[in-house]
């Protein structure tokens, strides 16, 4: 009878987790709590997950698809997974959106609302919204074939609940093995709808009237940039810099392997675009993020110009190790949403990223720790705030005996997240080479850095979940997102100053809601 009532209980307790799924917010029970599950950001509840598709703002709603196999925590025959959310914070979890068919798996790309119904798929005089993506058939690659990545089209008219499938690829093979990840926008600017696509060592770009029917106009990259490995996920848009009123187009491009530290990541270029093709006087390699963990980025489309902001989220993973990192439910999580800003700076453009300003409304608790000076270790007293699902803020001011300070997150049993800035060396670095687990593949413990020329002071802004930390510095001229697999919790923060002493000028820790 015990037992009868315990799988009862089980049983109970689960179909109404699924159903906070689905939904929205937990009260606390068992859903979404294994070990390392995010608890603000988005993960998928169960199975595995990579790149973030279809992003678009419509009626109020911030739509997540996402590349998804429902059979399995390593990759597999691609869905698109789907999520929505009013404020990309907040997420309730939505049916499977797009399935498999005949001409494929279901790989990334980009999802519009086609506000003059300019396909035609639209009914009853409302705009319909389009995902163009790309088939990837796997009959024809293990033939072979060269042709087996096309570009096919669905539509929704019931604000992305229900897809249909338009059938034909709307943009075919012209015979070259990588040709994927369409991104599409309407630019007012040309009349015309512009894709902008992901070709092995470089991007094509093409238009449309219609989505239906495509042409190509340009190509751009294949001696510029980072080369080393294949070119995915792409994004194009135009973007006025910060304070100033000049308008530049930047065009992001994953990249697979050839990232800073092994594996993926993102690279970005400013130029600009003239309705064909993208141009730039740009030599320097720049990367969106300089930790290991950010990869298939691209930003929302539909967004109102009232807001007018270019919001950004990425995959927080690496191809390096995303199939055998220590989770089993799930694989893999997406970054915090980010707003990437232009900014001028001695004569050169840089792509910021900074956190939205709704992750604000996660604060339940604050922490104001009264530091005026660090020297050697400084234990912060938490208050009962979570380590593992916090933000902080911290300005530094070096003084003449600074070298090495930062912020440490440590557990009992000693594993360590050390983040901090090396005057040294003019270096910041998130060192993760004692985080926490690691056997699942060497190269993961490891010590990131970026070249940062920081003045006398330097701000922090930290966000850390049960698996990640995102690191934000001076507003996100750079930017670290790194996941970590500690065996216990970190349970301590710590400020350090190595062989000299550092002032700080502000202090502010916040516990996190979950959003699950
Ligand atoms: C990037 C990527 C894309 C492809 C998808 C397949 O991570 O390789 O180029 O469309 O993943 O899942």
């Amino acid at each position: 009878m015990k037992s009868i009532l315990l799988l009862f209980t089980v049983l109970l307790i689960f179909g109404c987790s699924q159903q906070r799924g689905n939904s929205k917010v937990g009260d606390g029970a068992a859903y979404y709590s294994e070990q390392y599950r995010p608890q603000y950001h988005f993960s998928p509840d169960s199975m595995w997950m990579n790149d973030p598709n279809g992003m678009v703002f419509y009626e109020g709603e911030y739509h997540l698809f996402y590349q998804y196999y429902p059979d399995s925590n390593v990759w597999g025959p691609m869905h698109w997974g789907h999520a929505v959310s009013p404020d990309m914070v907040r997420w309730q979890h939505l049916p499977i959106a797009l399935y498999p068919d005949d001409y494929g798996y279901i790989f990334s790309g980009s999802a519009v609302v086609d506000e003059n119904n300019t396909s035609g798929l639209g009914v009853d005089g409302k705009a319909p919204m389009a995902a163009i993506f790309t088939y990837h058939d796997p009959v024809g690659a293990a033939k072979g074939e060269v042709d087996y990545q096309n570009q096919g089209l669905a539509f929704s008219n019931d604000k992305g609940r229900t897809w249909t499938k338009y059938g034909e690829p709307v943009l075919k093979n012209p015979g070259i093995i990588d040709f994927r990840d369409p991104k599409v926008s309407w630019r007012e600017e040309f009349g015309m709808w512009v894709m902008t696509l992901a070709v092995q060592d470089h991007i094509e770009f093409y238009s449309s009237t219609n989505l239906l029917d495509w042409r190509k106009t340009g190509e751009f990259g294949k001696e510029t940039g980072a080369h080393g490995g294949v070119w995915e996920c792409p994004d194009l848009f135009p973007i006025e810099a910060d304070g100033s009123d000049e308008i530049k187009w930047v065009l992001l491009v994953s990249i697979n392997p050839g990232g800073p530290h092994g594996g993926s990541a993102t690279q970005y270029f400013i130029g600009d675009f003239n309705g064909k093709t993208f141009n730039t006087d740009q030599t320097e390699i720049k990367w969106l993020d300089q930790g290991s963990d950010n990869y298939a980025g691209v930003t929302w489309s539909g967004i109102p110009n009232s807001d007018g902001r270019r919001l950004f989220l990425g995959w927080m993973s690496n191809w390096l190790y995303a199939q055998i990192v220590p989770t089993e439910r799930w694989r893999s999580a997406m970054t915090i949403p980010r707003e990437l800003v232009l900014s001028e700076i001695n004569n050169d453009f840089i792509l910021k990223s900074v956190p939205v300003k709704e992750l604000e409304s996660l604060r339940e608790t604050e922490i104001k720790p009264t530091i005026t000076t660090v020297s050697g270790n400084l234990l912060i007293n938490m208050e009962g705030v979570p380590v593992m699902r916090s933000e902080m803020i911290f300005d530094f001011q070096a003084n003449e005996s600074t070298h090495e300070f930062g912020i440490q997150l440590s557990n009992e049993k000693g594993e360590k997240v050390r983040i901090g800035y090396s005057r040294d060396e003019s270096k910041i670095f998130v060192d993760r080479t004692e985080a926490g687990v690691s056997s699942f593949l060497d190269e993961f413990a490891a010590l990131h850095t970026v070249s940062y020329v920081a003045g006398e002071s330097l701000h922090f802004h930290v966000f850390v979940d049960e698996a990640s930390v995102e690191v934000f510095v001076d507003g996100g001229k750079a930017v670290l997102t790194d996941i970590v697999f500690p065996g216990l919790p970190y349970n301590k923060i710590e400020l350090f100053s190595a062989r000299g002493s550092v002032e700080v000028s502000f202090a502010r820790i916040w516990g996190l809601a979950s959003i699950w």
